[in-house]
């Protein structure tokens, strides 16, 4: 089946009006094919530094209020961080243990946090294309999980979210393939090219041939990826060295028992990781946290376990991975940057190195690096026969990212472009053919 970009015929057939929506782990962007024309990238949060892109954020002052975006962080400072703040849910979307959160009286599904934040989308898309729009092409990763069922599970809860939102006529095109579309538009000569996409949540990888040929299916030779990115860098910051001061090497002992016991890892990772940390709050895990207070054999861990009951009480989760990412952002441009915290005995003041930053990192990288491996076996292409590497997405701007593609596929063959854009754009691309796309 021909996929076409740019046949009319699959643009009169096309519905007066499709959004494009790049849904993402930290960023969501929206734009539209109107009667056939592309619409790029819609000012959808005026309150943004960059209107054209919305951070994921949910906030709910109470069960019964919610902000979006911008609108959510500033409502966030106003309310003095009253009720939640939801960040990275996207990534939750395969994990079949995680159902949503209860919110006093109010039980939020993941579908219904989801359904919220696309229908806010929604609406902020049809104020400013001024129509009513009930088409979508939605943007999904190559693999929200390693494990095919999670995947399929993650799929099937992101359709209940669009419907949630009020889409009737839905599409998911995987992110890297709407990469691949973008990218294409710039290259009329065979090639064959590399894209890697690195966002907050996800990394993908897209091996394709350009032709001058209309676009065909079978030009894409294979897509893959890994639920790793941005997210898994920051947690590397507080899996390495800022646990610690949390007390993530807490021994201790139950009474009555010889055995000596340490701070279980289940714990440790949802304190390591930006969407999972909030979790420490439900009671079941909170009381435990308070039992191996009770019971830890040193009294600095005491004070390091204290310091974890006011991160999470009094709010402060959000401030500090913002911190931690702001750090790691630095680190794109310098060889050192400090992260500072300065909230009421939770002060920290650290300076992060570059080199150390990149060897916490190995296992995210070797895991990133993994997926691109496969997808060259899966492509059955050497590295020399890439002609091409687009590198996109936020995270792309890391250097030890940027460093090994430029060490395996040379620095002449490097187009880093759009950063943040080049997804949707792709969204938009693929929507011309909308009849070709599956379901
Ligand atoms: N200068 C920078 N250096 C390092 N990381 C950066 C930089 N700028 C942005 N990032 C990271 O990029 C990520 C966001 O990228 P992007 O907006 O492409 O992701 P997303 O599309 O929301 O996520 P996904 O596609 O995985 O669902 C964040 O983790 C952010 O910290
Ligand atoms: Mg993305």
């Amino acid at each position: 089946m021909t996929l076409t970009s740019s046949s009319s015929s699959a643009i009169s057939s096309a519905p007066e009006t499709i959004l494009a929506i790049d849904f993402g782990t930290s960023h969501s962007l929206v734009g539209a094919l109107h009667n056939g024309q592309r619409i790029d990238s819609l000012a959808i949060d005026p309150s943004s530094s960059d209107p054209t892109l919305m951070r994921t954020l949910l906030y709910f002052p109470t069960p019964d209020r919610c902000f979006y975006g911008a609108d959510a962080l500033k409502k966030y400072t106003e309310f003095e961080m009253e009720g939640r703040l939801f960040r990275s849910f996207k990534s939750h979307l395969p994990n079949k243990f995680y159902l949503g959160t209860v919110f006093e009286n109010r039980i939020l599904s993941l579908e219904n946090m989801i359904g919220l934040f696309l229908l806010e989308l929604k609406k902020r898309a049809e104020a400013v294309l001024k129509t009513k729009v009930t088409k979508a092409v939605i943007g999904r990763p190559a693999r929200y999980s390693m494990d095919p069922a999670a995947d399929e599970f993650a799929i099937h809860r992101m359709k209940k979210a669009a419907e949630y939102a009020g889409f009737t006529d839905i599409k998911f095109v995987p992110e890297p393939l709407a990469a691949a579309l973008e990218f294409r538009r710039g290259i009329h000569q065979d090639k064959l090219i590399l894209i890697g996409d690195f966002g907050g949540g996800t990394s993908d990888f897209t091996i394709m041939k350009i032709t001058p040929n209309e676009f065909q299916k079978e030009d894409v030779l294979a897509v893959d990826g890994c639920p790793l990115a941005g997210d898994a860098l920051d947690s590397v910051f507080m899996s390495s060295r800022l646990n610690r001061t949390f007390g993530a090497q807490t021994k201790y002992r139950l009474p009555m028992s010889s055995n000596l016991m340490t701070m279980p890892v289940s714990v440790m990772d949802k304190l390591n990781k930006p969407a999972q940390i909030v979790h420490l709050k439900e009671r079941d895990t909170y009381e435990f946290i308070k039992e191996v207070r009770k019971c830890a054999l040193r009294e600095e861990d005491k004070q390091a376990i204290d310091r974890l009951f006011i991160l999470l009480e009094d709010q402060q989760i959000f401030a500090f991975f913002e911190e931690i990412e702001k750090t790691k952002k630095n680190l794109s441009e310098k060889p050192t940057s400090a992260f500072k915290f300065d909230y009421p005995d939770l002060e920290t003041s650290e300076v992060f190195s570059s080199v150390e930053f990149e060897d916490w990192s190995e296992n995210v990288k070797t895991e990133i690096l993994s997926a691109l491996d496969r997808c060259l076996a899966q492509a059955g292409v050497e590295d020399s026969q890439i002609e091409h590497v687009f590198l996109t997405g936020g995270t792309a701007h890391v250097p030890f990212i940027q460093n090994e593609f430029i060490g395996r596929f040379g620095a002449e063959k490097m187009q880093t472009k759009n950063f943040f854009h080049s997804i949707l754009s792709g969204l938009i691309e693929s929507a011309k053919s909308w009849d070709q796309l599956g379901g």
